[in-house]
């Protein structure tokens, strides 16, 4: 039987390589596509002022018909779910499963939204190394950045050297999208949520609103984890991965 494809798509403001873990782990069990968004990585595309949810999406389903790809398994970790979840609303029936990861399906509250222009402005005047610095902190736990502070480093690189005009169109973007969770209520695929024990910008609540909406859903949670749970924890996260694409 031919291996399912797996199409990963990553959170804000990073890009394809926090895959790393799941590309080399899980390539026995599926064909794992890893894309950077458009302005992110090495997508060297022109990036408009705003990059809405279905922007993203829509790039999403181009790559999949560039592939010939009828049908994948779609995840996406926060922002990439975000991403996932306007694809799953557009084009459900181009999916095989959906991997929620340390997302969440609500819109931003006007205080977020705010805080959206006040991200994409830093980005532009100020350069995203500034960014990058802070950022740190709520991506990865305390446990994590104690027993790795090089991938602590590594994270803060990754982030420092992305494209100003991508982050801040992504910005921008994120605080347009709308409440997704009916979306999940009318979807006939599996779904899996994952989150990490210690993520405090997705809190559990998240992720268990997730799974409700989603009848027959399950949910893993990643121990020591926080926001980036694929790569702090890849042992247990390729793990519930492996399972789920086993049910599919
Ligand atoms: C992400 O990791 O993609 C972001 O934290 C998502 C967000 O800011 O809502």
């Amino acid at each position: 039987m031919p291996l399912p494809t797996l199409v990963l798509l990553h959170g804000f403001p990073l890009d394809h390589t926090i895959w790393e873990p799941q590309l080399k782990g899980l390539s026995d069990v599926a064909d794992v596509l890893a894309p950077d968004l458009r302005g992110f990585g090495t997508d060297d595309r022109p990036v408009p002022e705003i990059m809405t949810m279905e922007d993203y999406a829509a790039d999403v389903k181009a790559l999949l018909n560039e592939n010939g790809l009828e049908r994948v398994v779609l995840g996406g970790l926060s922002m990439g779910g975000y991403v996932a979840l306007a694809f799953a609303e557009a084009w459900p029936e181009r999916l095989a499963g959906l991997l929620l990861v340390n997302t969440r399906g609500t819109a931003d509250g006007e205080e977020a939204q705010r805080g959206r222009k006040d991200t994409a402005q830093r980005a532009l005047a100020g350069g995203v190394p500034v960014i990058a610095r802070g950022m740190v902190p709520t991506l990865l736990s305390e446990a994590t950045r104690g027993r790795h502070p090089e991938l602590a480093a590594e994270v803060e690189a990754l982030i420092a050297w992305q494209r100003p005009e991508a982050v801040a169109a992504a910005a921008r973007g994120m605080a347009l999208r709308p409440d997704r969770h009916a979306v999940l209520g009318s979807l006939d695929v599996p779904v899996l949520v994952i989150t990490g024990e210690h993520d405090h910008l997705m809190p559990l609540s998240t992720s268990l609103a997730l799974q409700a909406a989603a009848a027959g859903s399950h949910l893993a949670v990643v121990p020591g984890a926080g926001h980036l749970s694929n790569l702090e924890g890849p042992e247990a996260f390729n793990a519930a991965v492996r399972t789920f694409l086993a049910g599919i």
